[in-house]
Parts: structure tokens; sequence; C-alpha cells
């Protein structure tokens, strides 16, 4: 039976024991939904791999309510850490940093560096505050699939298999924080909710991980985040034909011209004005919708490459066949 509540200090105080005891919560951040367990007790977190059905090999960002709980759970911070924090936390920012040795080896699937990140969505830095542990967290999908911006997408792809499901309403960034590695030279191994350029005006240029290197994080995976329908990135300039009886869908990136309407089955609009950061907000909802709609193929527009943008095309790229 699926157990969603809404968050209020009751729900919250008895999630915050849920997690104390070893057991597994989803809850909202402002990203995107969590799939919590105590960070400090590795059998709660071998339950999220088997609940995600997700590779033993893949590490999980260890979420904190205090700017503080970093110098515990890393060795070091240096100076570009302590600029990041100050400036972009609490938010979507994880850092990946030397860790020390209070975290469970299963959290980082036996590497030496920890992902850290202060969400600021007040429920979860609540529910962080009264579990009075960190919280390992991935967001709260099957693996590979679509993640999670409403309690609802949590509860369909999990709900039977985990304790509790705090409802807080629809995720207000809508995709996954930026992933930096801090260990070496400032790379962004996921690109996310904060952009890039907001990062390089406190640091300096920062490198991005390509596709076609070495992955150090699984959102570096080729086909990730993605809908069970195919999906294709329509072309710049391309002019599409769709067979008769193939039923497509349409995700458009604002209101699509009428030209194009009727060849569609299904349209979804991630921002009728074509916000970047609407756009990005409405993504996995609009993709879950389109997912469920029982289409052949999904086409996808490209938006612009700039800010918020960069994450949103990351994630089409990802989810489209090759
Ligand atoms: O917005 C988010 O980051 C959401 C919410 C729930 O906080 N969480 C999330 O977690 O997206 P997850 O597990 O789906 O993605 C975490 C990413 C993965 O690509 C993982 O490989 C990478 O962070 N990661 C975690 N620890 C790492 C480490 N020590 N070194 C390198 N990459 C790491
Ligand atoms: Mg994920």
């Amino acid at each position: 039976m699926v157990k969603i509540i809404k968050a209020n200090e009751n729900s919250l105080e008895k999630a915050a024991l849920i997690i104390r005891e070893g057991g597994l919560v989803a809850f909202p951040t402002e990203t995107v939904y969590g799939l919590g367990a105590c960070a400090f007790n590795s059998t709660a977190v071998a339950r999220i791999f088997e609940v995600k059905q997700r590779p033993r090999f893949d590490p999980i960002i260890v979420h904190i309510g205090d700017f503080k709980d970093i110098y515990k759970l890393c060795s070091e911070v240096n100076e570009k850490a302590e600029l990041l924090i100050e400036k972009f936390w609490p938010g979507p920012l994880t850092l990946v940093l030397p860790k020390s040795n209070v975290i469970p080896d299963i959290v980082t699937a036996g590497l030496d560096t920890v992902a850290v990140r202060m969400p600021s969505h007040p429920i979860a830095l609540k529910l962080i505050k009264k579990a009075e542990v960190p919280i390992a967290a991935p967001s709260a999908n099957l693996f590979g699939y679509l993640s999670p911006t409403t309690a609802e997408h949590v509860a369909e792809q999990l709900g039977d298999k985990i304790d509790l499901i705090i409802d807080g309403g629809k995720c207000p960034i809508g995709v996954e924080s930026t992933v930096l590695d801090l260990t070496n030279e400032p790379t962004v191994l996921r690109l996310g909710g904060l952009p890039i350029e907001e990062i390089e005006k406190v640091i300096g240029k920062v490198k991005v991980l390509t596709l076609s290197e070495k992955p150090r994080s699984p959102g570096q995976l080729p086909r990730h985040y993605s809908p069970r329908t195919p999906l294709k990135i329509i072309k710049e300039n391309e002019e599409l034909t769709i067979q008769k009886n193939v039923r497509a869908g349409l995700l458009a990136f604002k209101q699509p011209k009428s030209k194009y309407k009727f060849l569609f089955k299904e349209i979804e609009v991630l921002s009728e004005s074509g916000d970047l950061r609407e756009a990005a907000c409405n993504l996995f909802s609009c993709l879950h919708k389109l997912d469920k709609a029982g289409l052949d193929v999904i086409y996808a527009e490209p938006v612009p490459e700039i800010g918020l943008g960069k994450a949103i095309m990351d994630r089409l790229r990802k989810a489209e066949v090759k």
C-alpha cells in the first residue's frame, strides 16, 4: 500500500523517526524528490540500491541541514568549496570532496570522495534537522528512468517498496542538482539546476566532462533519465514527416507553431513564454505525461543552450534513442 502524507510537523516527525530507525522515506527537494535513508546506516543505504534496482557502483549524495556538517563528512574542505558554499548553499549544487571516515563505503560505492549538498527546500531541511543525521538520497526513481518531481511520480515507481512518501507538491527547479568535483581541477560531473555560468563567476573556469570521457558519475552515462517511449530530438530546420499509423507526441519548448499541431496526438509545452527556468521545472512532469500517453515516439524540440537550457538539453540527449 502506498503511504503518501502531506508535509506537516507531525508527518515530518514520523518521517524523521523512520529515517533514524533505518527506514526509507521519499521527500521533496527543490530539484527532484529524493529517496532518503540515514547516511550512517549501511543496511538502510543498501535497501536504497535494492529498491531503485540501482547498480552497486553508483555513489549517493549525502544531504545536510547545516553548513557546518560538511566538516564532519569531508576530510578536507578547500577554499573553492567554501566560496561556493557561501554563495550557493542551501541550493541545487552538489560538491564532491575527500570523504571522512564517518561515511560508510556503501554510500560512496567505495570511492574516497563523497558528494554533499544542502538542499534549500524547507521540507527537506526540516526533515534532515528533525532526523538529526545526514540523509543519503538519490532521486526517488527506478534506475535510469525519469526523475520524480511530484509525490505521485514517486508512488508510481516505488510506492509499495518504501516506508513513506512525504508530499510537498511539485519541485520548484525540476532538474537534479549540478554535481561539481572539487578534488582536483574543478569539474562538472553532471549539468543541473545551478547553471555553470553562475559557478564560474565565483571560482573561474570549470571543466565539463563530456559524454566521450570515462563516466565518473552515472548521470554521465549516455542513456539515463529516460522515458520508456523512444525519444528523438528535432534538428534545427528539420521538416518532420510522421507516418499515418505512428502515434507521435511532441515535447514543445514554447507554444508550438500551428502547422505542427495536427501532426501529434499529444503535445506538452515546457513554457508558454519560452522561459528556461519554467521549462526545467516542467521537464520531467511533461515527459512523464507523454510517456503514459501510449505513444510510439516522442519528438522533443531543442531549447537554447544557455543557463538551465544546458541541463535540459543534457537530459534530452541522454533520453534520446541512438
Ligand atoms: O538534485 C539532486 O541531486 C537529487 C536530489 C534528491 O538531491 N539527487 C540525485 O541523486 O539526483 P542521484 O543519486 O540520482 O544522482 C547523484 C549523482 C550521480 O550521478 C552520482 O554518480 C553522483 O551524483 N555522485 C555521487 N557521489 C559521487 C562521488 N563521490 N563522486 C562522483 N560522483 C558522485
Ligand atoms: Mg538519479
